[in-house]
C-alpha cells in the first residue's frame, strides 16, 4: 500500500557541511523544494541542537544520522535526549538489544536501523570478518529492525526489493547512496532516484549529487519528476 508521504518531503537533503552558515544558507536555497533535512555528524558536532531548531523554526523536516551504535544503555540514554526536540528520525546500529533499547526509549522520534552502509562491497563486509553476503546480512539485519519495533531501515536502493519481498510494505525504508549514472565516489552500492522508488524505497537521501551540481535545484526537480513517474500519487 502506498503511503501519504508529500513528494516534496521524499528527498532528504544531507547537510554535510562544516558550519551552520552553510547548512543555513543550503536551506535557505531548497526549502521551497524540499522540507526535508538530514543533520549528520559533521553538522551536529559544530551545531548541536541549535542548527536543528533553526530547521524545525521553518517548519520543515530534521532526520538526525548519528547512527547510534553503544552499549544499550548509552544508546537508550542518547535517544531519550530527544524526546521532544521535534526531530523525525534517528538512525542506530548494532545488535537487538541495542536496537531495541532504542525503540523502547524513543518518544515521538522514528527510530531507523542502519543495515549495511552503502560504502561497503561484499569485500569491504569480509574484511570485517562477516562470512555471508552484502544481501544476506541486510536481510537478516532489517528483519530483526523490523521485529524489534524499529519504524525502519537504511538500505541501499539494490537491496530495497529482496527487503520488500520478504518483510513487506509496513515500515519505512530509507535509502541513500543515490547517484545519476557510473559512480566513482565512495559510494559503492548506488542506484538512482527512479529505481530507488521502483525498488520500494519511501525516501532517498541525496548528499553531493545535489551539492555538487552547478544547478543543485534542477537536480532536485529533476528527481520529484523521476519519483513521480513511479508514485504517481505522491
Ligand atoms: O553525498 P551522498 O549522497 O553520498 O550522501 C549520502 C548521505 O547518506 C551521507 O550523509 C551519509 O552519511 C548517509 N548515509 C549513507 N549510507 C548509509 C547511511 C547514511 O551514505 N547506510
Amino acid at each position: 500500500m502506498p503511503k501519504d508521504i508529500p513528494l516534496n518531503e521524499r528527498i532528504i537533503f544531507a547537510l554535510d557541511v562544516s558550519t551552520s552558515e552553510e547548512a543555513k544558507q543550503w536551506v535557505e536555497t531548497l526549502e521551497t523544494h524540499t522540507k526535508f533535512f538530514k543533520v549528520g555528524l559533521q553538522l551536529f558536532l559544530v551545531g548541536g541542537f541549535e542548527i536543528i531548531e533553526w530547521i524545525l523554526k521553518r517548519d520543515l523536516k530534521v532526520f538526525m544520522d548519528l547512527k547510534f551504535f553503544d552499549v544499550p544503555e548509552t544508546v537508550k540514554l542518547a535517544v531519550r535526549t530527544l524526546t521532544d526536540k521535534g526531530v523525525s528520525f534517528a538512525t542506530v546500529h548494532g545488535n537487538d538489544a541495542i536496537l531495541r533499547a532504542a525503540v523502547e526509549a524513543a518518544q515521538g522520534v522514528q527510530i531507523l536501523a542502519v543495515t549495511v552502509l552503502t560504502s561497503l562491497d561484499e569485500a569491504d563486509i569480509r574484511a570485517l570478518g562477516f562470512k555471508c553476503s552484502v544481501q544476506d546480512l541486510v536481510l537478516s539485519r532489517a528483519r530483526r529492525a523490523v521485529e524489534i519495533g524499529c519504524s525502519g531501515v537504511i538500505s541501499s536502493g539494490l537491496e530495497a526489493p529482496m527487503i520488500r519481498k520478504e518483510l513487506g510494505n509496513n515500515f519505512l525504508v530509507v535509502v541513500p547512496g543515490i547517484r545519476p549514472a557510473k559512480n566513482i565516489d565512495d559510494q559503492k552500492r548506488t542506484v538512482d532516484a527512479r529505481e530507488a522508488f521502483e525498488n520500494g524505497a519511501d525516501y532517498i537521501v541525496v548528499g553531493r549529487p545535489i551539492r555538487d551540481a552547478a544547478d543543485p535545484v534542477a537536480v532536485i526537480k529533476d528527481m520529484q519528476a523521476q519519483i513521480q513517474s513511479v508514485l504517481p500519487r505522491s
